[in-house]
C-alpha cells in the first residue's frame, strides 16, 4: 500500500488543471478554465476546472471530482493507479506501507474486492503451473489448443481444481474475507456451506485498461457436461460487463500504434491472434458491443476492424455494433472467416503475414459489407431491396462528418444502383427526424436542471423540488462554510416576571456546521434524498473530526456518484459562466454577503416548509375522522411552531 504521507503529498502538489491539461485542451475562463468534455462528443465546451477549489466538472456527462477522479474516469487508472501517476508526473517519491492484516481489513470494499481478485488470479495461475492436478488438466487443456508457455504466463490463465471448495477454503485459509469472495462471484455462499464458481475450469482473468483484475471467464473442459461452456464472473462493484473489453490491457499500446483495433469475439480468439503476433486484438467477451467498449477503443484509434467467425449469428452481432462505431466518428472495416473459421482456428493455421494478408484482401467497409449481406437476402425482391437501402442510409446517417457521408453516398448509389439524389433525401429525413428527437431530449433536459418550479406544478412535485433545493442548499453550506463561525441570531422564549412569554434575539457565536446540525436535531429532520442523506453525515462527521477539512480531500474518499454531486453543487454557479464567459460579468452571490444569514435561512426555510407540510397532513387527517381533539391540538401546538420559525425567518430576511 501507498504510505498516507505520500498520498498526502501528492494531494497538496497536485494542481487539477495541470493534470487534466495533459489530456484536454483548457482554455482559461474567468477564473476557471473550460474545454470540450473528454468523455462525449461535443462541440462547445461544457467542461470547467476550477484552479481555486482544485475540481473539475463536466456539464455534458455529469461527471466530475478530484484530479484524482479525473485519472480514474478518463484513464480508468485504480484510485492506488492514480496516486503513482501523479507521484511520477510530480516526481514525489512513493512510499509503500506492508499490507498488514488490520490494513487489508481497512481498506475499502472495492479495494478488497480488487484483492480478492488478485488472490484468485495468482491462485488460479499457480494451480495451473504447480499443482499435479493442475499441469495434467488445465495445463495440457492451453498446450493442447496451441498456447506457448510465454502465452500462458502473460495471459497470467489459471485452472481451479474440480473440487467443491478448494480455491475458497485456501482463500479463507490466507485471511480473504468470505464476503468479499462472494460479493466477486468467485464463490458461492449457500447456507452453512461455500463453493467454488469456477470449479473444474481453466480460468482467464480479465483486466482493466490499467491491468487490474477485474473479474474472470472460466472455460469448462468436459463438453459431455450440460453445464454452460464459459462462465463469467457476475457483475459487481468492480466488474461492469458493459465497461470491459477483454484484452484491452495488452493490446492499447499496439493498438495506439498501429492506429487500429481487431474486435473478436471470444477469449481464445484474443489470445490465439496475440500469440501470432497481431496484439492489437480485444474482445467483447459475447455480450453485445455498447457504447462503452466502443469508446475505451476511441480513445486509442478511429479504427476499428471487426472480426467473427461467418455463422448467420455472428453477422447479426457484427451489423448491431456497426452503427454504434459509427455514431462515435469511427472507421469500420468488417471481415469474416472462411465457413468454419474463427479468429482462433485462422490464427492457429496461418502466420502472421497470411493473416494480414487475407484482412487486406478481405476486410470490407461497412457500406460494401452491409451491401453484401442484405443483397444476397434481398436478390430480385424490390421491396427487400428498398428496405436495404434504406438500412444502409440509417448506417450512413449515424456518422458525424458530413464530407464522409456523402463519399459514402455515392458509393451506396453505386453499389446499390439507384440515384444519389434518392438517398440524399432519405439521409435528409433520416437526419431531420433524429435532429428533432434530439431537440425533444435536451429540452426535457433543460427543464429537468430548471431549479424554478412552475406555478401549475402539482403538489407532489414541488414538494420534491422545494426539499430537493434545500437539502442541496445546506449541503452548499456546509461544504463551502463548514468551519466558519459565525454569529447566529436566535429567538429565545423567555418568561417574564409576570409569567408572560416573550421573545427575545440573541446573538451566539457557533461554527456553521454545528449550527446545522444542532438545528436539524431539535426538529429530527432527516435529509429525504438519498445521495445528500449520505453526504450530509459524511460531511457532517469529517467537519467534527478534522480541523483541516478541505473539499478537494474530502472528494477523495467518497463514491463516484457522490464526489460529482459535490461538484455539482460548488461549482453550480460557475454553470452559467460558460455561456457569459466572454463578459467578465462580476457578481457578488447574495449568501456570500453574510454566511449567517444564508445558513439560517437555509435551515430555517427547510422547517418551515416541513412543519406547513405536517400541519396540512394533520388537517387531512381531521377530515375523515370525528374523534380529532387530539390532533386538533397538535395542529395548534405546530402552528404556533409554524409561526415562531416564520417570526425567526423574517427577522433574519430583514437584516
Ligand atoms: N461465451 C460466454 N458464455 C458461453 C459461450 C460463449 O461467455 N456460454 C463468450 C466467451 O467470451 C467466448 C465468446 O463468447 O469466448 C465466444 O464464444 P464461442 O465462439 O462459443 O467460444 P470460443 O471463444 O470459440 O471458445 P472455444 O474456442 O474455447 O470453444
Ligand atoms: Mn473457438
Amino acid at each position: 500500500m501507498i504510505s498516507k504521507e505520500t498520498i498526502d503529498k501528492v494531494f497538496e502538489t497536485a494542481r487539477v488543471e495541470e493534470v487534466i491539461g495533459d489530456f484536454v485542451n483548457l482554455k482559461k475562463s474567468g477564473s476557471n478554465f473550460k474545454g470540450l468534455s473528454p468523455f462525449s462528443d461535443e462541440r462547445t465546451p461544457s467542461f470547467m476546472v476550477s484552479p481555486v477549489k482544485q475540481i473539475w466538472k463536466d456539464f455534458s456527462t455529469g461527471k466530475g471530482g478530484s484530479a484524482v477522479s479525473f485519472l480514474m474516469e478518463h484513464e480508468h487508472f485504480s484510485y492506488p493507479e492514480a496516486i503513482k501517476y501523479l507521484a511520477k508526473k510530480y516526481n514525489i517519491e512513493v512510499e509503500e506501507t506492508e499490507r498488514t492484516d488490520e490494513q487489508k481489513e481497512a481498506a475499502n470494499e472495492r479495494e478488497s474486492m480488487y484483492l480478492v481478485s488478485e488472490y484468485a488470479r495468482d491462485y488460479y495461475h499457480k494451480t495451473l503451473l504447480n499443482s499435479e492436478i493442475g499441469k495434467a488438466i488445465g495445463l495440457s487443456y492451453f498446450k493442447e489448443r496451441g498456447f506457448t508457455d510465454e502465452t500462458i504466463k502473460k495471459f497470467e490463465l489459471g485452472y481451479n481444481p474440480d473440487q467443491w471448495d478448494a480455491f475458497t477454503s485456501e482463500a479463507i485459509r490466507k485471511g480473504y474475507k468470505l464476503d468479499y469472495l462472494e460479493k466477486t462471484g468467485l464463490s458461492i455462499v449457500k447456507e452453512e456451506k461455500q463453493f467454488d464458481r469456477f470449479k473444474g475450469r481453466v480460468m482467464f482473468p480479465i483486466h482493466s485498461m490499467s491491468g487490474r483484475v477485474l473479474g474472470f471467464g472460466g472455460r469448462i473442459l468436459d463438453s459431455s457436461k450440460k453445464a454452460a461452456k464459459y462462465l463469467n464472473s457476475p457483475e459487481s462493484e468492480i466488474y461492469h460487463k458493459s465497461k470491459v473489453l477483454y484484452g484491452i490491457y495488452y493490446a492499447k499500446q499496439m493498438i495506439a500504434k498501429e492506429d487500429n483495433c481487431y474486435l473478436v469475439e471470444g477469449y481464445t480468439d484474443v489470445i490465439q491472434m496475440y500469440q501470432t503476433g497481431i496484439e492489437n486484438v480485444v474482445s467483447s467477451s459475447g455480450t453485445a458491443l455498447t457504447p462503452e467498449q466502443i469508446r475505451l477503443i476511441n480513445r486509442l484509434t478511429k479504427n476499428i476492424t471487426v472480426l467473427f467467425d461467418g455463422d448467420a449469428a455472428g453477422q447479426r452481432a457484427a451489423l448491431r455494433g456497426i452503427d454504434l462505431i459509427l455514431e462515435q466518428g469511427m472507421n469500420v472495416k468488417v471481415c469474416s472467416f472462411p465457413e468454419g473459421e474463427d479468429p482462433d482456428s485462422f490464427s492457429r493455421k496461418h502466420s502472421k503475414e497470411e493473416i494480414l494478408t487475407y484482412f487486406n484482401e478481405n476486410a470490407k467497409d461497412f457500406i460494401q459489407y452491409k451491401a453484401n449481406l442484405l443483397v444476397e437476402e434481398a436478390a430480385g425482391d424490390p421491396v427487400k431491396k428498398a428496405a436495404t437501402v434504406r438500412d444502409m442510409v440509417e448506417s450512413i446517417s449515424k456518422i458525424p462528418d458530413a464530407i464522409k457521408q456523402e463519399i459514402y453516398v455515392q458509393e451506396c448509389a453505386r453499389i446499390m444502383e439507384v440515384s444519389e439524389n434518392v438517398l440524399y433525401n432519405t439521409l435528409a429525413q433520416i437526419l431531420n427526424k433524429n435532429k428533432k428527437e434530439a431537440l425533444k431530449q435536451e429540452r426535457s433536459k433543460v427543464q429537468e436542471s430548471m431549479a424554478v418550479v412552475p406555478d401549475e406544478m402539482p403538489d407532489q412535485a414541488q414538494k420534491v423540488n422545494v426539499l430537493y433545493e434545500l437539502e442541496r442548499k445546506l449541503i452548499e453550506a456546509l461544504l463551502l462554510y463548514g468551519k466558519v463561525e459565525e454569529d447566529f441570531e436566535d429567538l429565545i422564549l423567555k418568561e417574564n416576571e409576570d409569567g408572560s412569554l416573550e421573545l427575545e434575539p440573541v446573538v451566539q457565536k457557533s461554527r456553521v456546521f454545528e449550527k446545522i446540525y444542532l438545528d436539524l436535531q431539535d426538529d429530527e429532520i432527516e435529509f429525504t434524498n438519498d445521495l445528500f442523506k449520505a453526504l450530509y453525515s459524511k460531511i457532517v462527521e469529517r467537519l467534527h473530526n478534522d480541523p483541516e477539512f478541505k473539499i478537494q480531500n474530502f472528494i477523495n474518499e467518497l463514491a463516484p456518484e457522490e464526489a460529482s454531486e459535490i461538484s455539482n453543487i460548488v461549482l453550480n454557479d460557475e454553470k452559467y459562466e460558460l455561456h457569459r464567459w466572454d463578459t467578465r460579468e462580476v457578481y457578488v452571490r447574495k449568501k456570500e454577503t453574510s454566511i449567517a444569514q444564508f445558513v439560517s435561512e437555509t435551515v430555517l426555510s427547510l422547517r418551515k416548509y416541513l412543519i406547513t407540510q405536517k400541519i396540512k397532513d394533520l388537517m387531512e387527517q381531521t377530515l375523515d375522522s370525528n374523534d380529532n381533539q387530539d390532533v386538533i391540538r397538535d395542529i395548534l401546538d405546530y402552528q404556533s411552531l409554524n409561526t415562531l420559525l416564520g417570526n425567526k425567518l423574517g427577522r433574519v430576511l430583514s437584516v
